[in-house]
């Protein structure tokens, strides 16, 4: 089988260069097709990151290992790492976190072992990018929630869960502010878990499990978070283990996944051959493991842990009573180990792959709705404009524009509401939002409520609108703060 191999910048080709090497002396089966992305093809002028040859390379093989990758700081240039998971819809980031011997922290100290799965929905949440300055004063990113979205990444959550023997899995959210877009990630998780009675599914808010992570992480074994809150919290575990060095991580998807180490290029110490692989090989573990190749994955698993048992280690961690390693003695020391047995072996052995097949190129994009759609109406509008004027000033402005049944009902900034009641204590900025309902149920035309804005336009400067609608009868959009 023969898969793509992007070696990144930075450290990236170091810390390739030893886990391929572990790699060939494990005889692993496998054939590696390098593909140049990151900084050398920004450097050439695509703005992607990645060549036609590179993408067309990935879509065919299905899976690509990569070092870790620059993003050019300035505008214009999106990051390679985050475009690269959301065009191939690599919608699971799954991370996982064990204590290791040889590896020391608090919680080693403590006697407290750490064995813990973050899975990180990938695609959606801020991360979509979709920012705007609203006025020179407000920027705005949206933050979109799907729910096939959110059901994909439960759903890999719960048959990893039930094919590698996990007994629980908790979903972390914010649903208790976020009511509709956390709310909507909360509601898909139950939905997924009824289809597996056999594990326990709860959820936690994602502050307090930031907390509980802290002082009691051996109560969590399998975490589902959207997107920025997964990202904090696996750096945190990374904290718990012994930092990013050894956090490996998988973006998985339904053609492509994506396995890649969960630090950056480390510009501090490239080209000293100091770095440390172990976050690439772990990663790199978990592919041959997502491929099927369970066994070699073992293997090699094994002779790390004996490795790192026996106090070996680069310079950024361990017994620095011990001289530290190279990035390639390190990687030669793993080899020597190769069928040697550690104290505290590969605890999970699941021989159960996850189901990779060779992707077959869709025809089209793949349109994914949900199910149970009901009947939807529109019966307002919000309307975000620019002001410097006071909420009593604002009203005086737009209700006129309370016609037909449309009815003025709320001016809010930064989501407060200030008007028709608020506190004088609210400090303001100039970016308003003026709700218009329906008046008694009633329901109106997208048409017409477009024609509103548009005249509200000619008198006040509209930075954004969005429509008001009800599905199935019941609101679909948030109440104010105050309101
Ligand atoms: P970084 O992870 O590269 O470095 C943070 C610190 O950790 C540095 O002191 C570095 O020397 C150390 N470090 C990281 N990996 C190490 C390893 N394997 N062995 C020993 N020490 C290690 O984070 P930073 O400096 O914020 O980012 C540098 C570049 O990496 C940026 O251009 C960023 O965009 C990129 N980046 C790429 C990622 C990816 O490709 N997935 C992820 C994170 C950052």
């Amino acid at each position: 089988m023969k898969i793509a191999v992007a070696k990144g910048d930075g450290i990236g080709p170091e810390i390739m260069d030893a886990v391929l090497s572990i790699f060939n002396a494990a005889n692993v089966p496998l054939e590696y097709e390098t593909i140049e992305m990151g900084k050398s093809f920004y450097d050439k002028g695509f703005s992607t990151g990645m060549s036609p040859l590179a993408k067309e390379t990935v879509e065919e093989l299905g899976i690509l290992f990569k070092g870790p990758m620059e993003t050019p700081k300035g505008k214009g240039v999106k990051s390679i790492n985050v475009t690269a998971r959301k065009t191939w819809s690599t919608y699971a980031n799954r991370r996982h976190f064990r204590s290791l011997k040889g590896v020391d922290t608090v919680f080693s100290k403590a006697g407290i072992p750490i064995d813990l799965t973050i899975v990180r929905e990938n695609i959606e949440g801020t991360y979509g990018g979709i920012e705007h300055m609203l006025t020179q004063d407000v920027a705005l990113c949206r933050r979109l929630i799907s729910r096939p979205g959110s059901i994909q990444v439960h759903k890999f959550a719960f048959e990893m869960a039930k094919k590698e023997g996990f007994k629980k899995v908790t979903c972390a959210h914010k649903a208790n502010i976020m009511k509709l877009t956390d709310g909507l990630f909360l509601e898909t998780f139950y939905e997924v878990a009824k289809d597996y009675p056999e594990i326990i599914a709860d959820d936690i808010i994602v502050d307090d499990l930031a907390m509980k992570l802290v002082s009691r992480p051996q109560n969590y074994e399998v975490v589902v978070l959207t997107n920025l809150q997964g990202d904090i919290m696996s750096d945190l575990c990374a904290g718990l283990v012994g930092g990013l060095g050894f956090a490996p991580s998988a973006n998985i998807g339904d053609q492509i996944s994506i396995f890649e180490a969960v630090h950056g290029t480390a510009p501090d110490i490239m080209g000293k051959n100091i770095a440390n692989p172990t976050s690439l090989l772990l990663s790199g573990l978990m592919m041959l493991r997502h491929i099927g190749l369970m066994n070699q994955a073992d293997t090699i698993e094994n002779a790390l842990l004996r490795t790192l048992e026996l106090g070996n280690h680069t310079g950024d961690f361990g017994d620095k009573s011990k001289p530290s390693l190279s990035t390639t003695e390190f990687a030669n020391s793993i080899i020597a180990n190769l069928g040697k047995a550690p104290a505290e072996g590969v605890t999970r052995k699941s021989n159960v792959p996850s189901g990779f097949h060779l992707p077959e190129k869709p025809a089209q994009q793949r349109m994914m709705l949900g199910s149970n759609r009901q009947e939807e109406q529109v019966v307002g509008i919000d309307l975000f404009f620019q002001s410097s004027e006071n909420g009593n000033e604002l009203a005086n402005k737009l209700l006129p524009f309370s016609t037909n049944g449309l009815k003025l009902i709320m001016i809010s900034n930064r989501g407060t509401q200030v008007w028709p009641t608020g506190s004088i204590y609210t400090e303001c900025v100039d970016q308003y939002r003026a709700r218009f309902e329906m008046e008694n149920n009633q329901v109106t035309s997208l048409q017409e409520m477009l024609q509103m804005a548009s005249q509200v336009g000619a008198v006040l400067s509209i930075s954004s609108i969005e429509i008001l609608r009800t599905f199935g009868g019941k609101a679909a959009y948030s109440l104010a703060q105050g309101q």
